[in-house]
């Protein structure tokens, strides 16, 4: 935890709070001593004016105590928000630069928790650590030597109350400990599950799987309340623990104090300022516990973000990236091979082709072919494990990341859209987009009609996930965002299969009409045959086999898996 806030915290503000610390335990400390004074000189002989006096001073400590604890409390908590804020913005930037791999490592679940929850712990604990670490011990010991000035004999006490209470906090944490520490993890399963709940939330309906899920809920739930009310009873078991250990020193303090007083060994104010000390102490030595209990469980935490700005990146950038060359277009696979972490078979092997300037190439196969693998590899969403994509002549791996993502322009197959409006999405393709630019594209995409059927047009709201609009709309939508940008590359995956058939033929006839993009290399990732046939090339993929190349006509004529693919479709019809 020490590495994870040593640099996120600024050092004058944490020395202030130490210092407006130390200066409300002095003032703590000395208004016991005053007390007694009081009782000693003013009381016991009624010497009025002493009392007024030394109330006075008493009420001017006390106000600068409550003082300096404010000031205490501004910058422990101002230090604590700014580092959490800092923590969060760490998080978020390192996240943004995940690959796929990364995000699969973790979870988006999980990756959800350490950026709220575990934040929030460390958060929690700087300000505790600002607030207390240093308060509990000065008051301990500062406490101690102010009880065994004022009152050397019984100090014996201690020596009973302090162990005691020392083994009654032991054997409470040592049961609480691990609970904190496995609430961590069941809040990560919580999340888990009602994420999942939330983004299958139609999935589940129409299963009618509404009672499992709940279940499943609950569960998770449950599981976390119970071990959450079970740790906290154990730690609230420790006050009236405490106040029973208190009242037994105060007792006997009084009965070893009463002695003295009465044999004139021991002023009476100071057996009263010393049962403050008393409480003074065991209360520290308390808080010094609990902060002990509190510090596993941040650091639990601080392990989980560590973990993640820690994470290496599965992409990585070279470090001296060559420059593109911009005076031929062209995209090369030779001999890519790619396998997912962890899977026994590639998901992709020895793929060849090389596109230039102009040219389409369809992508044709069945679910599990590993189309989208092939795709998601230009980009460099995966890295391939052999072989080699080069871009303009250039291994994409040398490249720097952001000029390699400048040249495509990516629908993925899952269409996400942007919280926001029809404008501020299709920015997100070309953020000085004008509005020509824009209808452009959305005539290019088949989605001009529908959205100016709609009221407010570029303006109308588009949903979280783009929820407002069907399944063929926002695929649309998604399309005129990757044609308003200016790529060499347009990659389509899967993108016209909520289009039918004739939108589909429209819109492919428009793209390879377009000025711009019939200049550039597509790749139109499809599973119906209609969708490719005008492409320069096709592969057919299977298993992640490229087992056939070539023009429709070529693979219509010689290619048995894309004759079977044909006849599956059209039922041997002609096209
Ligand atoms: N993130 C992933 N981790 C592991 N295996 C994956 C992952 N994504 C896809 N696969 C596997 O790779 C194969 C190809 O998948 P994919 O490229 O999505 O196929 P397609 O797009 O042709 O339907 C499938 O067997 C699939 O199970
Ligand atoms: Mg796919």
């Amino acid at each position: 935890m020490y590495k994870l806030v040593r640099n996120r915290l600024e050092k004058w503000p944490v020395l202030a709070a130490a210092l407006f610390m130390i200066i409300q335990v002095f003032c703590n400390l000395n208004l016991p001593t005053l007390t007694s004074d009081m009782i000693n000189k003013g009381v016991s002989t009624g010497n009025t004016t002493y009392i007024w006096h030394t109330g006075a001073k008493m009420l001017g400590i006390a106000l600068i105590g409550i003082l300096a604890s404010a000031g205490n409390v501004f910058f422990a908590s101002t230090q604590a928000q700014k580092l959490g804020t800092k923590l969060r913005n760490a998080l978020f930037e390192k996240v943004l630069n995940f690959g796929n791999h990364e995000v699969d490592k973790f979870g988006a679940s999980s990756l959800t928790t350490r950026t709220t929850n575990d934040v929030l712990q460390i958060q929690n604990v700087t300000v505790m650590i600002l607030r207390m670490m240093l308060q509990a011990p000065a008051m301990l010991i500062g406490g101690i030597i102010m009880a065994y000035l004022s009152e050397k004999k019984l100090t014996i006490v201690f020596l009973v109350s302090l162990p005691l209470l020392a083994i009654a906090i032991g054997i409470v944490m040592s049961f609480a400990g691990p609970l904190f520490s496995s609430l961590q993890k069941k809040i990560d399963r919580i999340n888990l599950v009602f994420r999942e709940g939330l983004t299958g939330v139609r999935v589940v309906r129409a299963f009618r799987q509404d009672n499992f899920e709940q279940n499943r809920f609950e569960d998770a739930n449950k599981s976390y309340t119970d071990t959450a009310i079970k740790a906290f009873s154990l730690v609230s078991l420790m006050f009236p623990i405490m106040t029973l250990i208190l009242n037994g020193t105060n007792i006997g303090i009084i009965w070893i104090g009463a002695n003295l007083v009465s044999d004139r060994l021991m002023e009476i104010g100071n057996l009263v300022s010393f049962m403050t000390y008393a409480a003074m102490i065991l209360f520290s030595f308390m808080m010094l516990s609990m902060v002990f209990v509190f510090i596993p469980r941040a650091q639990a935490a601080a392990v989980r973000i560590q973990e993640v700005l820690d994470t290496e990146y599965s992409i990585k950038e070279d470090s001296n990236p060559t420059s593109l060359n911009n005076s031929e277009l062209s995209l090369e696979f030779k001999n890519v091979a790619f396998r997912y972490a962890h899977a026994e078979r590639r998901a992709l092997e020895s793929i060849n082709f090389n596109l230039h300037s102009g040219e389409t190439l369809a992508i044709i196969g069945g679910t599990g072919a590993g189309k989208s693998t092939l795709v998601n590899l230009i980009p460099r969403l995966y890295d391939v494990e052999s072989g080699q994509i080069n871009l303009n002549g250039t291994d994409i791996s040398t490249l720097s990341q952001s000029k390699l993502h400048e040249q495509i322009a990516f629908v993925q197959q899952k269409a996400f859209l942007f919280k926001g409006t029809i404008r501020s999405n299709l920015q997100v393709g070309k953020p000085n987009a004008t509005e020509d630019e824009m209808w452009h594209a959305l005539e290019l995409a088949q989605a001009a009609e529908f959205i100016k059927d709609l009221d407010n047009g570029l303006d109308s709201i588009v949903e979280h996930n783009g929820a407002n609009f069907s399944g063929g709309q926002r695929q649309r939508l998604a399309i005129a965002r990757a044609i308003i940008k200016p790529a060499d590359v347009y990659i389509f995956d899967d993108s016209f299969s909520a289009l039918d058939f004739k939108t589909d033929a429209k819109l492919r006839k428009a793209l390879s009409n377009d000025k711009k993009i019939s200049q550039s290399i597509v790749i139109i990732v499809a599973q119906r045959i209609a969708t490719v046939t005008t492409a320069n090339q096709i592969i057919v993929l299977d298993e992640g086999q490229n087992v056939g190349k070539g023009t429709h006509a070529e693979l219509k004529k010689t290619n048995s898996t894309y004759q079977e693919i044909i006849k599956s479709q059209l039922k041997g019809e002609d096209i």
